[in-house]
């Protein structure tokens, strides 16, 4: 059988087992997904080994997308841009190809909430990795603006110079911030230290949306904040989550999954 897997360390928290195990129910796929932890010296050798054993495709998770960036034989436009792989494909012709579907993952997510892009005035808060990963499809559904704001500014303009033929992008310090935005993103990993990003409540106006690419069974600290402030949507990055992996599925087996029951099969384990 056609054999998937999840590469990540640590690896045991990870949902794509259970994500891609139910998308190939829906669509009646033949294959097996599971998860693999390489140590962390060891990424390469462990996905030579996975692709010599009937190993077609795989998912990247922290800390190797920047080593599977190295170790695909051709990259797609948007892993290229993004610096990052987060899905490898083995072709027909013994190609590995290396693609990065977390932008896309988040632009479905947008979209299945209805949040308008086109003409939007966006605002993403952080520069790193993860924002990276998401600026070229951002740019692609053609905002009015993107602004990055990043504790440290230049890598917040890093990032503006890489998008720069893409859209109207730009860097900013968080205390600069100002004006209207109808989007605010979060990909900072500040939560993680226990801190909200200290960008001014006057950001926050009620029909601003409000995404934050962490998730949890609760609000996120993030976007209790906003909510907190007046902001009437917000939505974590658990739809993200599962939007890449569709992506990444369709990728591998040229079959579009739904992403809705998963997600709120997900939802409902993780409340419980
Ligand atoms: P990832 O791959 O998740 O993006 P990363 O590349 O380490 O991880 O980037 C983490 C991001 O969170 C960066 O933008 C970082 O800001 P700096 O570039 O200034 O380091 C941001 N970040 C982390 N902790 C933060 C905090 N306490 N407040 C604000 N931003 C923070």
């Amino acid at each position: 059988m056609d054999q998937y897997a999840v590469f990540g360390n640590p690896i045991k928290q990870s949902k794509s087992p259970f994500i891609h195990t139910l998308f190939a129910h829906q669509t009646a796929q033949q294959m097996q997904y599971n998860a693999i932890e390489p140590a962390l010296d060891n990424f390469k050798t462990t996905l030579d080994n996975f692709f010599s054993s009937n190993g077609k495709g795989c998912n990247i998770t922290a800390p190797f997308k920047e080593q599977a960036f190295a170790y695909a034989q051709q990259l797609t436009p948007r892993a290229t841009l993004a610096g990052a792989v987060n899905t490898l494909k083995l072709t027909d012709d013994g190609i590995i190809i290396g693609d990065n579907t977390d932008g896309a993952g988040l632009v479905l997510d947008l979209k299945n909430n209805h949040v308008p892009l086109k003409g939007a005035r966006i605002l993403l808060l952080g520069a790193g990795g993860a924002a990276r990963g998401v600026c070229g499809p951002l740019l692609a559904e053609q905002p009015q603006q993107l602004v990055i704001a990043n504790r440290t500014l230049s890598k917040a303009q890093l990032l503006s110079q890489i998008f720069t033929s893409f859209g109207n992008i730009t860097a900013s310090e968080f205390s600069e911030l100002s004006g209207d935005f109808d989007l605010i993103i979060n990909s900072t990993s500040a939560s993680l230290q226990g801190q909200i990003v200290p960008i001014s409540a006057n950001l926050v106006r009620p029909e601003t949306v409000f995404y934050d690419m962490m998730y949890s069974a609760q609000l996120t600290p993030f976007n209790n904040w906003a909510k907190q402030n007046g902001a009437r949507l917000v939505i974590d990055g658990l739809g993200m989550l599962v939007g890449q992996a569709a992506e990444s599925f369709a990728m591998w087996r040229a079959i579009k999954p739904g992403a809705k029951q998963v997600l709120n099969e997900l939802r409902h384990n993780l409340s419980n």
